[in-house]
């Protein structure tokens, strides 16, 4: 029999945070898949298996609930109810409705709103310094969201606190600050949005959550879809954006003509999204081991990205590569739901900010948020002359 390919790689590691990726490419030549003891976990670090994990259908992504229970209910609550922590066809049902709301011509008809949000944040800035994420990355696809689904703009500070204390649960081992923090964000954040759907059932308004009210979903899965979309919506699309610029700063690269494709090698070359963790329902082959029945595995998406076998030069920042695919919005029954609306606002918010300062540099060292799985940066100080 053979023997199973382990890794001792420590995910939390300084060095690894900094920059994984020589770490991931020293697994995958080793290895495409290999166990990890410390969390349990099968890891992938090429594209074909992280494909795999995903497309699987045997490898599902099954919600248990957190403990105490008594204590972490109501973050489970939220999660419990929403598509992302369900399969198929539980998962079916949840994402359909919310699916319709999100074809391309209702988000097509946003990119006006957001050209205008993203010319107005950038007059507000002082050109000569200013942090690129707190000004402006951030602020843009919460008020974005926020729009989409009829949340008062006014809630846009607090959406962001209550989605930063949830998202950090997602880490390898959260603290017990970070637990209460995130218990209290989910009893608040779920607080509003009920309130705005008992709103929106009595006088519908025309947005997302008036919509998503008139369906057949219940007030405790509306209100997880709603709490999802306005994470979701934003988390990832900013630090998408920081980890794009800053790849290219430091390189002294701006985007070409083709802003989309510059957007996607963002989205591949530093994934703001890295770990994304499955179950076995069955006994399935992946990258030449077999994950047994109730074993876990998680898709590096990151690594997948990097992988040469798919990408030419994968270590390079190619602002007009051609053959780009990357794994950043996933593949399968979970894939992106709010792709499309990801790529706009990121195609918009790109080419606004460097045609209003061509000569845009980094002000300062950029300061990161020092965790894996979500990968990004707290701060990045920039400054440019206007065109
Ligand atoms: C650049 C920004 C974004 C990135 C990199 C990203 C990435 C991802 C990834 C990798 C998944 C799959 C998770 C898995 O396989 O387990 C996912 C799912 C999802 N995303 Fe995004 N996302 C982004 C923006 C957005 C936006 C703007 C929205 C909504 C407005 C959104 C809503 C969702 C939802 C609802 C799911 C769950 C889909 C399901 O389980 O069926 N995302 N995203």
């Amino acid at each position: 029999m053979r023997s199973v390919p382990t890794t001792s790689l420590d995910l939390t590691a300084p060095d690894v945070v900094a920059d994984p990726y020589p770490y991931f490419a020293a697994e995958r030549a080793e290895h495409p898949v290999a166990w990890h003891e410390p969390s349990g976990t099968y890891l992938t670090f090429d594209h074909a298996s992280v494909s795999t994990v995903q497309r699987d259908r045997r490898l599902g992504r099954l919600w248990r609930d957190r403990e105490p229970l008594d204590h972490l209910e109501p973050f489970n609550l939220l999660h419990r109810t929403q598509m992302m922590e369900n399969e198929p066809p539980e998962h079916t049902r949840l994402r359909r409705p919310v699916a319709s709301a999100f074809n391309r011509g209702h988000i097509e008809r946003l990119r006006p709103r957001v050209r205008e949000i993203a010319a107005t944040l950038l007059a507000d800035v002082d050109p000569a310094s200013f942090d690129v994420v707190a000004q402006y990355a951030e602020p843009l696809p919460v008020l974005v969201i926020a729009d989409l689904l009829g949340v008062p703009r006014s809630y846009a500070p607090s959406l962001r606190d209550w989605s930063q204390a949830i998202v950090h649960m997602y880490e390898v081992s959260p603290s017990p600050a970070v637990v209460d923090a995130a218990v209290s964000a989910a009893v608040d954040f779920a607080g509003l949005v009920r309130e705005l759907v008992g709103e929106r059932r009595t006088a519908p308004a025309d947005d997302l959550i008036s919509d998503l009210a008139a369906t057949e979903l219940t007030e405790d899965e509306i209100v997880a879809a709603v709490v999802l979309l306005l994470n979701a919506g934003h988390e990832a699309s900013v630090n998408v954006f920081g980890n794009g610029l800053v790849a290219m700063l430091r390189r002294g690269l701006r985007p070409g003509p083709d802003v989309p494709a510059c957007v996607e090698e963002m989205l591949r070359f530093d994934s703001a999204l890295q770990l994304f963790e499955r179950t076995a329902t069955a006994p399935v082959e992946v990258g030449g081991v077999v994950v047994e029945e109730g074993q876990k595995i998680a898709a590096l998406l990151g690594a997948a990205n990097r992988d040469p076998a798919v990408f030419e030069r994968p270590d390079e920042f190619d602002v007009a590569r051609e053959s780009n695919n990357h794994l950043a919005f996933g593949v399968g029954v979970h894939f992106c739901l709010g792709a499309p609306l990801a790529r706009m606002e990121l195609a918009e918010s790109v080419a606004a900010l460097w045609s209003t300062y061509p000569d845009l540099a980094l002000a300062a060292e950029p300061e990161s948020r020092g965790t894996f799985v979500l990968r990004g940066f707290r701060r990045v100080p920039v400054g440019g002359s206007h065109a």
